[in-house]
């Protein structure tokens, strides 16, 4: 062979990932690229297109067989090899039926590896032999999603903070949460996070930043959501461009499952960037007159700016109890059909004083059953093969 196989490390734990990483070296294969589970994994893959994924699968193993089959589905010529403690038969089947060819009991040694690596490379030449396969050739990509809509006060930071929340939670995402409030970005008061650096200035620096330094703008939340929160005051988002904030968004979407981006009552040329990057963009309405005439103007908006119909979904939240118009009639009105519906719960204001998500403070409360199945609903379409948009707008 011409040159030593190179390996991309698929392991969460930077322990284990530095052992495996040691044995291959021992074994004199190339370590070309390391990452996490998701679309990190598949970021990193298709920069490196390895000659071999060798991937951790510990308990939960969701997560690691979702992004078997990610890897699979994104560089089918590329053999997965898997590391685990689990040794009954039943983990092993799993994983292979997930697409991994060949399946090694730690601790691994580097003797294993190298007869791994070389058994499964062996067997993809043969494969590669009989039938040539398809490659693609688009970044990774995960999905952005800007909760937008035509007035202040009517929930869009509640959703976006929740959801962020419920996608973590409830589907195991990698998700960041992005304040482009220009005016009172406060998503940082309601999830409870320090600020000490914000999107204005990474926004600054953006030209020198890749997807790993960009990481060191954001906060963790304890649910496991990654926070970029708007600046402390207003004005500092002056000198930001709407290039900036594209960088911004495509270098977060090379890493994490899902770009969460929650957006001011008000439009300008930073929110328009928003909307063109988003893959899907939630038009949050409340249920009064105000409201939907506001939306009504939204949507004509964004037909005009040549927004695909496509992307847009209509989202009803009851975020006052009054309810003097019914469902059917906003259909009607905005001659457009509603996607989701939130239902008015007083538990989101008590949260909110928490300064946490409603999702994490009440998990079974209506509204947080509203948003987490709205978070499994996203889910359940984004993890099948065809594009995650197409298949949405069939229903
Ligand atoms: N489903 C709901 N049930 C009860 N209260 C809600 C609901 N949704 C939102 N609220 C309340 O409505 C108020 C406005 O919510 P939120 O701050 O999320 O709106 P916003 O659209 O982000 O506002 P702004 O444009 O000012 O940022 C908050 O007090 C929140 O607690
Ligand atoms: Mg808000």
């Amino acid at each position: 062979m011409a040159r030593t196989p190179e390996a991309v490390i698929i392991d969460p734990d930077l322990g284990t990932r530095a052992d495996i990483k040691r044995a291959l070296m021992l074994a004199h294969f190339t370590v070309s690229g390391e990452a996490g589970y998701g679309i990190e994994a598949v970021t990193v893959a298709k920069e490196q297109v390895p000659d071999v994924f060798v991937v951790s699968a510990e308990e939960p193993v969701a997560r690691a067989l979702q992004t078997i089959e990610a890897l699979g589905d994104a560089l089918p010529d590329t053999p997965t090899i898997v590391y685990s403690s689990l040794a009954d038969a039943a983990s092993v089947r799993r994983a292979m039926v997930s697409g991994a060819r060949d399946y090694l009991i730690k601790p691994v040694k580097p003797e294993d590896l190298t007869r791994a690596i070389y058994g499964v490379m062996g067997q993809e030449e043969r494969r590669r032999m009989r039938a040539s396969g398809e490659r693609q050739e688009a970044p990774a990509h995960g999905t952005v999603i800007t909760v937008f809509g035509a007035k202040g006060g009517i929930g869009k930071t509640t959703i976006s903070t929740n959801l962020a929340t419920a996608l973590v939670r409830a589907t195991s995402s990698t998700v960041v949460l992005v304040d482009m409030d220009t005016r009172f970005g406060d998503v940082a008061i309601m999830m409870d996070v320090a600020v000490e650096q914000s999107i204005a200035d990474l926004a600054r620096r953006v030209g020198e930043m890749d997807r790993d330094t960009v990481r060191d703008y954001l906060v963790r939340h304890h649910s496991g959501v990654m926070i970029l929160p708007a600046p402390l005051h207003p004005t500092e988002w002056r000198n930001v461009t709407p290039q900036q904030i594209t960088k911004i968004i495509n270098l977060l979407a090379e890493s994490y499952d899902y770009v969460i981006v929650d957006t001011p009552g008000t439009f300008n040329e930073i929110v328009a960037v928003t909307l063109e990057s988003a893959g899907l963009i939630l038009l949050v309405t409340s249920m009064d007159i105000a409201s939907i005439k506001d939306t009504a103007l939204a949507l004509e908006m964004l037909q005009s700016a040549d927004v695909s119909e496509d992307k847009v979904k209509l989202m009803i939240n009851h975020s006052t109890a009054a309810n003097t118009l019914r469902e059917e009639d906003v259909e009607r009105v905005l001659e457009y059909k509603v996607f989701w519906r939130i239902p008015h719960d007083l538990n989101v204001a008590t949260s909110t004083q928490l300064g946490q998500p409603v999702v994490i403070t009440k998990p079974y409360a209506r509204v947080s059953r509203s948003i987490s199945d709205l978070a499994a609903a996203l889910r359940g379409t984004v993890t099948e093969k065809k594009g995650f948009l197409e298949r949405f707008l069939g229903h």
